[in-house]
């Protein structure tokens, strides 16, 4: 074959081969069988030193040209791949900025911690600060300092989950009330006056039921100083009955018995569902019945270092999944912990 008909058969594949490439790898390896050091054109370069030297200078013209030639159909291929590479990534990365986002789920405050606050912020208005007290207690602070005598069946009604602990330790137990916390503060704060309120959660090993967990929550507020009488717990509560319930909640006592108050009452405050007319919720009495309370008794008030001759206090303890339980109409105090968002996010 002359060396001009192989000029222009190598034109000829270079052009077929071209259009079909379909990348820029595939371009790269075209480019390197034609224009490369050991390509096509470099081979015919190379063979034009056989030919006699007149005719070296018109095949010469012609090899260069062809170089031109596939160098710009080179460039041309190159542009069109980018172009075309570009338009894909487009397509493929594309967003619809019309479309409305994705609203992120609002967390809120738990309905315990709801009621929680409100009670916090009524007691905060009378001087009474907020002591956060353990959960974790020994015998001794959730009984024994507060007047339960060891074999009273007081007790009975507070069975709770004991801590494994070594053989010397004292009995450890999961509290069943915050009055344990009184202990703490008054070992605190002793002898000065002191006036708190200890939230937070308590223990039974009791069935659970519609009306009662395992884990629950109680507040207990806690007054001692000089000449405290039940006259200032009446007055207190009334102020948090209006407080909670509404304008016109009135309070009333029951004769009661806790191991750690002479006397002890139940508080009950008029049903504010009914405005004490008489309802399903009130049982028809016209009144719902909130915790127990009375005066701190004076082995509490010596256990906790004060001379019950020159002190004396008043507490209490309610629970505010109860509260929330009347004041809001719930039917099972399961839902409180069961995590089911649709019953937590009815409260916000
Ligand atoms: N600790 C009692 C209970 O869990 C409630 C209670 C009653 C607390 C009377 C008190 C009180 O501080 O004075 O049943």
């Amino acid at each position: 074959m002359s060396i001009t008909d192989e000029l222009t058969e190598v034109e000829q594949r270079a052009q077929d081969e071209l259009a079909a490439v379909t990348d820029l790898n595939g371009l790269a390896g075209w480019k390197s069988s034609y224009l490369g050091k050991g390509g096509a054109i470099t081979r015919l370069s190379r063979g034009m030193g056989a030919l006699p030297a007149e005719e070296r200078p018109v095949v010469g013209q012609q090899v260069n040209r062809l170089r031109a030639t596939l160098e710009q159909a080179y460039s041309d291929a190159e542009a069109r791949l980018k172009a075309a590479a570009r338009e894909a990534t487009l397509a493929s990365d594309r967003v619809d900025v019309t479309l409305p986002g994705r609203q992120p789920a609002l967390g809120r405050l738990h309905l315990t911690t709801q009621v929680f606050r409100q009670i916090i912020a009524i007691f905060a208005e009378m001087g009474f600060q907020v002591w956060e007290s353990r959960e974790v207690e020994t015998d001794d602070y959730n009984f024994g300092l507060l007047n339960f005598l060891p074999d009273h069946p007081a007790r009975d009604m507070q069975d709770t989950f004991y801590v494994e602990m070594p053989p010397d330790a004292p009995k450890t137990l999961l509290r069943t009330h915050t009055s344990p916390g009184q202990i703490h503060a008054m070992h605190r704060y002793a002898p000065n006056p002191l006036r708190v309120l200890l939230p937070g959660k308590c223990y039974r090993n009791e069935q659970v039921t519609a009306r009662s967990e395992f884990m629950f929550h109680q507040f207990e507020f806690l007054a001692v100083g000089h000449s405290i009488t039940m006259g200032d717990l009446k007055g207190t509560l009334d102020f948090f009955a209006e407080r909670l319930f509404g304008k016109g909640t009135r309070t009333r006592f029951r004769a009661s018995y806790f191991p750690f108050t002479e006397p002890s009452a139940e508080m009950d405050v008029s049903c504010f569902l009914c405005g004490a007319k008489g309802c399903r919720v009130c049982k028809y009495t016209g009144w719902l019945e909130i915790g127990g309370c009375g005066m701190v008794h004076p082995n509490v008030l010596r256990n906790g270092g004060y001379d019950p001759e020159k002190f004396s206090g008043f507490a209490g303890g309610f629970g505010p999944e109860r509260i929330a339980l009347l004041k809001y109409g719930i039917e099972d105090i399961r839902w409180f912990y069961s995590g089911d968002v649709r019953f937590l996010e009815q409260f916000s």
